[in-house]
């Protein structure tokens, strides 16, 4: 059967594509729409063709998986489809409806009209994967939209409604019924006798502009950008695009793509791209296993985390009950969550109405007999495991049947809590990132009794609300905490060796990290760190270095940002360099007898990256994580890991596991046992092999 199926409606031959799950132009695509085009073309009845997409979606974009495969070379290419409805002398349709993405929006756009659907979405994410629209997507859109619309909207990624686009001239017609819709408007058109300007010959949007323009885009973009080359290129395309005649405009666009495409960051973003996929699959779970409903939520503690986590529910048309048994509490969580929401509004990023339907959303209260009726209950309280307990004990008792039992806690043991009631599979952890409205990361953390149904509901909800879930065992710390802390403490053994705070933190964000370890600590409050780290002490094995530099920085009362001095001073938000940090550090090294020495910026950059290979391969070794790629993906969610460097298993598979290895054998010299090499990254160094051998 074709992927694309051909009908005739009286004068307008409609071309279905279907082709799931999202309709993406592969090879088998690209031929039936090649068959269709010409047969309609040829067909002295038919005077108008629309192009739709069967099932959920239009075309959302190049067929990924083909990329770099044979399968890519088959023609017609894009490129020949494209000329085809571009010049076609019959009127050419695209009908949006779900999303049209990429390849699938530059296809509509040498299209004479696009009508769509008010739920569709537009947009040319190619960025997300390292390239660039590279079928005339640079040079098209401003021709619509203007240079500074198109610059956002392509070096962002970002998908707009239908409402937007039509604003914006993307769109020529809003519809109710896509099919029905672009027939009418076809229809229309043909009985006007309306005439459509293909979309490269209209000038008027890029004409005149001025270079300050770009000079000015290449600064803002290039902040955002965080080491990311492809935003930056597409700048130079679209400009191309108004310097230069259509022809040569496309020809740049077509350079500048092959030269994306060979690069690094290519691989690495097309890497995370499928690696986000691949963290909602739980193997040895069946595809019979469905997920229970979850049409409501109640949050045990109102604090910071509380509020921030009911703000995800609400932001997703979930009604929320917000618990807290203090009432002064509570209304101060409440309040945050009006301020945070306030400043989104002020800033734009969201409107009065939805701000207004989502606190509507949200019930506070200070009685648990409002939580029973809930599908979930996701607990925020204080990270001590006896506080925990009892308010596990007593949702046991008090929850519907079928009700999921959720802990947000950071580290401690699902297994433990879950033993305070008597249904432990329906306990799970549903760890959320700071601040919990933001970051994308849902770490879900199962028991060795959580049930199936339960694992693969949480899952699916972390999707509902905008997260990136990804599945962990319960070791101490999960997946991401657990690493996290070999990160920051081989940035500390570095400085008592002889590196600087000021060139961690510059290799660390050179590298792309939104922040370096050091200034992360400021931030974050190095009494808090001390306050950890005491918790942690017991499980440190005898023998082990723990560098005490963020201890002596806290007996000198150097806090970070909130007593205006941490590893940096701070003058307003001005942040300085600190000799008396140094002394501190100086200091620490004389006292343990380390000789301080110069370190290159690559020496630093692979100190401080491979300790977090090594502890992610023992994650893999004893279950904690599924696989490397999950790894990647609460990396880059979570802490801030540059997605352009696939994320640190990525990264670390593409530095060497052999490299990793030799430098865990020395850590391990240096602090203790725990820095040293698991079985399973000796054997893949030994062997040669990566993580999908693991
Ligand atoms: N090619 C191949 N497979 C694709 C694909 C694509 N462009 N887009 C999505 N898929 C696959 C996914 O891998 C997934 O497969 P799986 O079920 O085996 O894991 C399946 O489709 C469903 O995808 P999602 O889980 O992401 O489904 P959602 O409904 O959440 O989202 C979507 C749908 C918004 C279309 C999202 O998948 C998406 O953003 N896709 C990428 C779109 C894109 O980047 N397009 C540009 C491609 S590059 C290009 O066009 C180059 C051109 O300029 C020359």
């Amino acid at each position: 059967m074709s992927a694309v199926a051909y009908e005739v409606d009286g004068e307008v031959a409609v071309l279905t594509v279907n082709y799931p799950p999202v309709n993406a132009l592969s090879a088998a695509v690209r031929t039936g729409l090649g068959e269709g085009i010409e047969r309609a073309l040829a067909d002295d009845a038919v005077k108008a063709l629309v192009i739709l997409g069967g099932g959920k979606t239009f075309i959302a974009g190049a067929d990924i998986t083909e990329f770099g495969t044979d399968k890519s070379q088959v023609k017609p290419a894009l490129k020949d489809l494209q000329k085809m409805l571009e010049t076609s002398p019959k009127l050419t349709i695209a009908a949006i409806h779900g999303t049209a993405l990429g390849g699938g929006l530059e296809l509509a756009l040498t299209c004479h009209a696009r009508v769509a659907v008010a739920s569709a979405k537009v947009g040319l994410p190619e960025v997300n994967l390292g390239i660039l629209p590279g079928a005339g997507g640079t040079q098209r859109l401003p021709r619509l939209t203007g240079v500074d619309v198109a610059i956002d909207l392509i070096t962002s990624g970002k998908h707009i409604p239908a409402a937007k686009a039509r604003e914006l001239g993307v769109v020529d017609a809003i519809v109710d019924d896509v099919r029905s819709g672009a027939v009418a408007f076809a229809r229309e058109s043909l009985a006007s006798g309306k005439s459509f300007v293909a979309v490269i010959d209209r000038n008027e949007k890029i004409n005149g502009i001025e270079p300050s323009v770009f000079a000015e885009a290449r600064k803002t973009v290039g902040k955002k950008a965080r080491g990311k080359i492809a935003p930056m290129v597409i700048i130079d395309c679209i400009e191309a695009a108004c310097t230069l005649p259509a022809a040569e405009g496309l020809a740049f666009e077509a350079e500048k793509f092959q030269e994306l495409y060979a690069s690094d960051q290519r691989g690495a973003l097309m890497h995370y791209f499928f690696a986000e996929r691949q963290a909602r699959k739980i193997p040895g779970i069946s595809a019979d296993v469905q997920p229970r409903k979850i049409a409501s939520c109640a949050i045990i503690g109102a604090g910071t985390m509380g509020g921030g986590i009911a703000m995800c529910f609400a932001n997703a048309g979930i009604p929320v009950t917000l618990l807290d048994l203090n009432q002064e509490a509570l209304d101060r969580g409440i309040g945050v969550v009006r301020k945070n929401y306030g400043i989104s509004v002020s800033r734009g990023s969201m409107s009065q109405d939805k701000m207004d339907k989502a606190l509507s959303l949200i019930t506070p209260t200070t009685s648990y007999d409002d939580l029973a009726q809930c599908d979930i209950v996701i607990e925020a309280a204080l990270e001590r495991m006896d506080v925990k307990k009892e308010i596990f004990a007593r949702l046991d008792k008090l929850m519907k049947p079928g009700a999921i039992l959720a802990t947000n806690t950071s580290y401690l043991s699902i297994d433990e809590i879950a033993s305070a009631t008597s249904r432990p599979g329906d306990v799970v952890g549903c760890h959320f990132f700071s601040p919990a409205n933001v970051m994308k990361l849902l770490e879900n953390v199962r028991s060795a009794v959580t049930s199936p149904e339960t694992i693969v509901t949480v899952m699916e909800m972390g999707k509902a609300i905008g997260k990136v879930p990804v599945l962990a065992g319960s070791t101490e710390g999960f997946i991401g905490n657990r690493m996290l802390q070999y990160y920051t403490g081989e940035a500390e053994f570095l400085l008592e060796q002889g590196a600087t705070p000021e060139q961690i933190d510059r290799v660390a964000t050179k590298f792309g990290m939104a922040m370096g370890p050091m200034s992360m600590r400021d931030l974050a409050g190095m009494d808090m760190a001390v306050v950890s780290r005491k918790g942690r002490a017991a499980s440190i094995p005898a023998g082990e270095r723990v560098s005490p530099i963020v201890e002596r920085l806290v007996e000198a009362g150097r806090f970070g940002q909130k007593t205006n001095k941490g590893f940096y001073r701070y003058e307003g938000r001005e942040k300085l360099s600190d000799p008396e940090t140094m002394e501190i550090i100086e200091g620490v090294s004389k006292e343990f007898g380390i000789t301080r020495r110069e370190f290159t910026d690559e020496e630093v950059e692979a100190r401080l990256f491979a300790p977090l290979v090594n502890e992610g391969a023992k994650e893999i070794e004893d279950g904690t994580a599924i696989r490397a790629s999950d790894i990647d993906v609460a990396w880059v969610n979570g802490y801030g890991f540059p997605v352009h460097r696939g994320g640190p298993m990525y990264w670390g598979e593409k530095y060497g596991l052999d490299k990793i290895y030799q430098m865990a054998l020395d850590a391990e010299k240096r602090n203790g046992p725990r820095w040293g090499p698991g079985k399973l990254l000796e054997r893949l160094a030994k062997e040669g092999k990566g993580w999908k051998d693991a």
